[in-house]
């Protein structure tokens, strides 16, 4: 039976640290602010946002929302990060994705301020990780490797294995196991033999986006399994990329869903947001 990595365990302790952090810049004269921009009427986003902005509250960040219509044209939302990346009070700028179809999602990316790209998703930030010497680390990747430090699971020399190649955390998932010397490997949809590929993995890391993707059989026996998924079974009910009940059984370490990296992904947002102003 596997032994359960508690993202809501390793988020409280990480957010305490945070909260300070806050009380210290508050008792020098600064304040943290993180814009939240939302577009349309996505359901998931808005539980996002809306877990995002109390996550802040929690800690003393301010969090300003700015909630635009489906129908709001690339110009006006450029035109709002425009005025974003001036505001003093505005130390982190969020773009919540998706954005509707008729919007380039990287055209968006690319201009906000990368010293105020908390989600660490513009190229110049991405090329920092890269190159390995960063001030943002995506939130979904650093809240997994901040887990994996907690629980003392060393990646050094480890087979990675993850499935997924999105911008957002397959490829930087990816660079910070290979930073923590790691030896990875991205699987993605047109991999061939899936499963081979899988069992070799003495870490695995599921990024795919269908409920129960990873089975029993796909796991090495001692394996730490990640699940990044958060999706709804045919029941409606929240489940992962991973088949927990089967895999809990060969793992040796599991992420629940919910309360595995979901809570990480809002914990490292809010210390971009507060490295922000450090
Ligand atoms: N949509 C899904 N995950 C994320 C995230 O980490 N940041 C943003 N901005 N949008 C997302």
């Amino acid at each position: 039976m596997a032994e359960i990595i508690s993202g809501k365990v390793v988020s409280a302790a990480k957010r305490e640290e945070i909260k300070n952090r806050v009380k210290q810049l508050n008792a020098n004269g600064k304040q943290v602010g993180l814009a939240v921009i939302i577009v349309g009427n996505n359901s998931a986003s808005r539980v996002y946002v809306n877990n995002k902005k109390k996550a802040c509250e929690e800690v003393g960040i301010n969090s300003y929302e700015y909630a635009l219509p489906e129908e709001t044209t690339q110009e006006e939302l450029l035109s709002l990060i425009a005025q974003l990346n001036k505001d003093e009070k505005v130390n982190g700028i969020l773009c919540q994705l998706p954005l509707p179809g008729h919007i380039d999602e990287q055209a968006v990316i690319n201009n906000i301020d990368p010293s105020k790209d908390v989600d660490a998703f513009h190229p110049f930030n991405v090329g920092h990780i890269m190159i390995g010497d960063y001030t943002f680390l995506p939130c979904t990747p650093a809240g997994i490797m901040e887990m994996l430090k907690f629980y003392n699971i060393s990646v050094k020399g480890k087979k990675c294995v993850v499935i997924g190649r999105s911008n957002i955390v397959g490829k930087p998932m990816a660079m910070l196991l290979l930073k923590e010397n790691g030896t990875v490997e991205i699987c993605h949809s047109r991999t061939e033999n899936l499963k081979t590929e899988t069992l070799s993995a003495d870490i695995l890391v599921a990024a795919v986006g269908k409920a129960d993707f990873v089975t029993a059989d796909m796991v090495k026996e001692g394996a730490v399994v990640i699940d990044v998924g958060m999706n709804r079974n045919a029941d409606g009910k929240l489940c992962g990329d991973v088949c927990y009940a089967e895999v809990e059984k060969v793992a040796s370490f599991i992420t629940p869903v919910p309360g595995g990296v979901g809570p990480m992904t809002i914990t490292m947002l809010l210390e971009n947001t507060v490295r922000a102003v450090e």
